[in-house]
């Protein structure tokens, strides 16, 4: 493990009150991770927020060494899943934050998925008006993906992440070994993410995941580092230039209009990375049929989508009105019409663009 090098990315902001942040990667980094707390937030009392899968594959072992090393640390618990992405959910963390005695100087350490991570930040960028917050993500989708940026938050019952804050991260730490317990499921839900990012913004990471798409489905550590670097990469450059999501960084949510649409009228049965990856290829036929895109290269799309085993077809909708008033409720929308990000080739986008609708009912019809 000793000689894997460790890749580090910073990342400026130019957010109010946050300084820069840096993210590190490295195979075998969560065997030091509790040194690296005890000697980076010395004095301070850590809490560890986790869910209840994690807690039992990683989270009680960093607790104890935490405890070994003396640093004064709690974990925290919350269960797997989307569902816990509320209002309870984060209320119940706020309460144990509170009786264990959190302070303005304590610092709250986000450890498992994107769900991990955005409630575990809401509630560390909500309690005592907000807290120093570390992200330890352990999902491919976190790691690619939901770790950097800044944004928190949780569902509302009109829509998802309606609910949120900006509260950048003080540190990233990524250790890509810990993939190797990831479901399958989980694992696709990550690898849609990042075909989103290769796809809408660089050319040669889509040709990288078209290369390599057998050593990633076989979770080749070596080729998963230099995915996640790349992801990394490229999402931290667009956050940098639009931290709080006012243009450039609009194009991150190709795929997501429909894909959170399809979250909702799931009831949340469909995991994110699958509505994205659903969206991704409902939205870029859309592209297609609208003479944004060739065949051409919507082909190439599928047949990537294909070779990492993600092709979902558009699921049958019993209840198409809530899917359409979910569209429109998408936060990026302006007033009350949807508006998309759209592929105009492999590696670039057009943001704003009004669907007319029979392109959408089009998808509805055809789902089964
Ligand atoms: N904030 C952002 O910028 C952003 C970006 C993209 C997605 N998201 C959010 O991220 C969420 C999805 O994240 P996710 O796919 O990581 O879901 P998740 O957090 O539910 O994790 C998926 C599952 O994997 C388990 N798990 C995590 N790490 C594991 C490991 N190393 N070994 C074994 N099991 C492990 C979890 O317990 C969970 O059951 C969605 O809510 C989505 O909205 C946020
Ligand atoms: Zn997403």
């Amino acid at each position: 493990v000793k000689d894997h090098p460790a890749t580090t990315i910073t990342v400026r902001t130019q957010a109010q009150r946050s300084s820069p942040y840096t993210i590190t990667i490295k195979a075998g980094l969560h065997a030091r991770l509790s040194s690296f707390i005890a000697n980076t937030w010395p004095e301070k009392r850590v809490f560890i927020i986790t869910d209840s899968n994690v807690k039992k594959l990683y989270g009680k072992h960093l607790l104890q060494s935490l405890l070994t090393a003396s640093v004064d640390a709690w974990l925290i618990d919350i269960p797997a899943g989307e569902e816990s992405k509320n209002a309870g959910v984060v209320h119940a963390l706020h309460s144990e934050l509170l009786e264990h005695g959190i302070d303005r100087g304590s610092v709250v350490v986000a450890l498992g998925g994107g769900v991990v991570g955005d409630v575990g930040g809401y509630a560390a960028a909500t309690i005592l008006r907000g807290v120093e917050f570390v992200q330890v993500p352990t999902s491919l989708l976190a790691q690619v993906d939901s770790s950097v940026g800044g944004k928190v938050g949780i569902d509302h019952e009109l829509g998802k992440n309606l609910i949120g804050a900006f509260h950048q991260p003080s540190a990233v730490l990524i250790d890509p070994l810990v993939l190797k317990t990831l479901p399958d499921r989980d694992f696709a839900s990550g690898l849609a993410e990042a075909v989103k990012i290769a796809v809408s913004l660089d050319a040669t990471m889509f040709r990288f995941l078209e290369k390599n798409a057998r050593a990633i489905k076989k979770r080749d550590p070596k080729i998963l580092a230099a995915l996640i670097d790349r992801s990394i990469r490229l999402k931290a450059a667009v956050v940098q230039k639009d931290v709080k999501d006012t243009g450039l960084r609009k194009v991150l949510n190709l795929g997501h209009t429909i894909g959170h649409a399809l979250e909702l009228v799931s009831g949340y049965s469909l995991r994110h990375g699958e509505a994205v990856a659903i969206g991704l290829v409902s939205e870029s036929r859309i592209a297609r049929d609208m003479g944004l895109i060739s065949t051409k290269e919507f082909a190439r799309l599928l047949h990537l989508m294909n070779a990492l085993d993600l092709r979902l077809a558009f699921p049958r909708i019993k209840d198409k009105s809530l899917f359409l008033r979910a569209l429109a409720m998408d936060k990026k929308s302006e007033g009350q019409s949807p508006r998309f990000v759209l592929l105009s080739g492999i590696g670039s986008t057009v943001v704003g663009v009004d669907v007319p609708s029979p392109f959408v009912e089009a998808l509805l019809n055809a789902g089964r």
